[in-house]
């Protein structure tokens, strides 16, 4: 299941997924119609599900139907453009909290006990490098993928028990519709496929962090002594 699946990263995952051997993919998105393209390029595996990550009873409503998922793709997002002293940046700030941190949790907390009845599965989060660097012109985008990889990282030590693996990825600037709306220039944008085949990588081998594209391969190569001693470290909090 991936949420956002009818465009950008989350229609490679989907494509990508596909091409791996999945049978069937649920496409949670808002306007289900945006998927009949994909229906149309794979017959019967594409299964449209209405999800709105702002709207909580729409999340669980989607969790009821699609009861054989055994691995949630934590995709769909907005990003405004706000430094923290502009005039939208509070409503930015409240706007991606509500889709990117609320909307992801409120999945997370509807699909966990499908993952666990379907014997673990795995749970994939779309964080960024902004999780780890905040940026000044999109800020309050920056400050709700933080919260989202902290989230992250508590969900995977609590669904260790049920054997579901948590997989956090870091993408860089990605050539996408929110990759122009933030300003990276094409030369500068990675192809979503390297994300999408990151994530395929990742579930095969176990790993929790995936910085996929170019730049967040550098950012890895300067964060990974952090999060191996700090990040992935049993620490207890007493
Ligand atoms: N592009 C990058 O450079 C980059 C880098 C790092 C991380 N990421 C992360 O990767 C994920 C995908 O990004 P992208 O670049 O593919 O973005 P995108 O091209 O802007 O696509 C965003 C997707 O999220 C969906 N979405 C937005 N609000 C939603 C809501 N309330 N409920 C359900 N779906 C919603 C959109 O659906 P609609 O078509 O209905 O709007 C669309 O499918 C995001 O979480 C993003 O933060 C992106």
């Amino acid at each position: 299941m991936i949420t956002g699946a009818n465009r950008g990263i989350g229609k490679q995952i989907l494509e990508s997924f596909i091409e791996a051997g999945a049978a069937r993919v649920y496409a949670a998105v808002r306007d289900v119609t945006s998927v009949t393209p994909l229906q149309e390029k794979y017959p019967g595996k594409v299964e449209a599900l209405a999800l709105d990550l702002s709207d909580p009873e729409s999340i669980s409503a989607a969790a009821a139907i699609a009861t054989d998922v055994d691995i949630v793709v934590n995709n769909g997002g907005i990003l405004h453009n706000a430094t923290p002293f502009a005039d939208n940046a509070i409503q930015a700030l409240q706007q991606e909290l509500e889709v990117n941190l609320f909307g992801w949790l409120h999945v997370a907390r509807a699909f966990a006990p499908v993952l666990k009845n379907n014997g673990g599965g795995a749970l994939v989060q779309l964080n960024s490098v902004v999780s780890v660097k905040g940026f000044a012109e999109f800020s309050t985008y920056s400050a709700s993928k933080a919260a989202s990889y902290s989230l992250t990282q508590t969900i995977r030590d609590q669904l260790k028990d049920q054997g579901t693996q948590v997989i956090s990825v870091h993408p860089g600037p990605i050539a996408t519709d929110m990759g122009a709306a933030a300003g990276f220039p094409a030369d500068m944008s990675d192809s979503p496929t390297v994300v999408a085949e990151g994530i395929i990588q990742a579930l095969a081998n176990g790993d929790f962090h995936v910085f996929p594209d170019s730049m967040a391969k550098q950012i890895w190569q300067a964060y990974q002594g952090f999060a191996e001693n700090v990040v992935d470290a049993q620490m207890s909090e007493s």
